[in-house]
C-alpha cells in the first residue's frame, strides 16, 4: 500500500507534457536547462528547473568541437542515461543529432526509439520546421512526444552560412511562422524558439497553443532555455542574449590554482586531512 502511494505521489509531481501545456494555459513561465551528467542533472532537478535538455550542444561545451554535427546518436543515448539517474521532478529531453533523423522518417522514428528505451528520456527534440513535418508526426505515432526547434537551427550552420538570428524581414518572419505552426500541426507538444527578434518570439507565443520556449527569442515566450555552461560562466565567450548566472569558471580556476599551490609548498594534506 506504502509502495502504491509513494509510487503515485512520485507520478503527480513529475514535470509531463500535461504540466507543460497547463503551465501555458495559466500564462505561468517555466525553465529548462541542457544537462548532460549525473551531478549536474542532480543539482538541476533539486532546484526546480522542469525540463532538462540533454543537447547536442554538448558537442560545443563538453567535446569540444566548433558545431554540433559531429555528436552521434550513442553519445546523446550515452548522456541521456546519466542524466536520467539524477532527476526525480524534470521531464528530459534528448536532443536528436545531425543525421539520425534526416535521411528518412522510418530512420528518425528508430533513432527517437532508441533515445527513449536505451537511454531512457521522457521526450525527443528535433530541429526543422515544415521541411520535417511528416517525420515529428511519425515519432508522435509511435507515442513519444517530440519538442521542435525552429528559427536559427545549430545543425543548419553550413546551409545558414553561420549563426546568424532568423526571422528578419518579411520572408524570414513568414518561415519561422509557418515552421512554427507546422510542427504544431504535425502533434509537436512544444518547440524551441532560437535566435529571432522579441517580437517574433511573441507573436509565435500568440499564436501557437503549445508552449514555445525561448533562447535569444525575448521575455514573451512561455518558457526560456539556456545551456548550463553559458549559466554558469564555464564558457570563455557567450553570445549576447546569454544573462551569466554564475562564475563557476574562475571559481575552478581559483581552486585549481589554490590546490597546486598548497602540494607544492607541502600544505596540503595536513593533519586535518591526514589519517593518523
Ligand atoms: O542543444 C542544445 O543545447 C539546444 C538548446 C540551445 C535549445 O538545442
Amino acid at each position: 500500500m506504502s509502495t502504491v502511494t509513494t509510487a503515485s505521489a512520485t507520478r503527480e509531481h513529475r514535470v509531463t507534457v500535461r504540466s507543460l501545456t497547463a503551465r501555458k494555459r495559466k500564462a505561468e513561465p517555466f525553465t529548462m536547462l541542457t544537462a548532460y551528467d549525473f551531478t549536474f542533472a542532480r543539482i538541476f532537478d533539486e532546484a526546480g528547473v522542469d525540463v532538462l535538455l540533454v543537447g547536442d550542444s554538448m558537442g560545443n561545451v563538453v567535446q569540444g568541437h566548433d558545431t554540433t554535427l559531429p555528436v552521434t546518436l550513442e553519445e546523446v543515448t550515452y548522456h541521456t542515461r546519466m542524466v536520467m539517474r539524477g532527476v526525480r521532478r524534470a521531464m528530459v529531453v534528448a536532443d536528436m543529432p545531425f543525421g539520425s533523423f534526416q535521411v528518412s522518417p522510418e530512420d528518425a522514428v528508430r533513432s527517437a526509439v532508441q533515445l527513449v528505451k536505451d537511454g531512457g528520456a521522457h521526450a525527443v527534440k528535433l530541429e526543422g520546421g515544415v521541411a520535417i513535418a511528416d517525420t515529428i508526426q511519425r515519432i508522435v505515432t509511435a507515442q513519444i512526444p517530440v519538442m521542435a526547434h525552429v528559427g536559427l537551427t545549430p545543425q543548419s550552420v553550413n546551409q545558414m552560412g553561420g549563426y546568424r538570428v532568423q526571422g528578419r524581414g518579411d520572408d524570414g518572419r513568414h518561415q519561422v511562422i509557418e515552421d512554427a505552426l507546422a510542427v504544431e500541426a504535425a502533434g509537436a507538444f512544444s518547440v524551441v524558439l532560437e535566435g529571432i527578434p522579441e517580437d517574433l518570439g511573441r507573436e509565435v507565443t500568440e499564436r501557437l497553443s503549445i508552449p514555445t520556449i525561448g533562447i535569444g527569442a525575448g521575455v514573451h515566450c512561455d518558457a526560456q532555455v539556456l545551456v548550463m555552461h553559458d549559466l554558469l560562466g564555464l564558457n570563455d565567450w557567450t553570445p549576447s542574449f546569454v544573462k551569466q548566472y554564475g562564475n563557476l569558471g574562475a571559481q575552478a580556476s581559483k581552486a585549481a590554482r589554490t590546490y597546486i599551490d598548497e602540494v607544492v609548498n607541502r600544505k596540503f594534506p595536513d593533519e586535518d586531512h591526514s589519517y593518523s
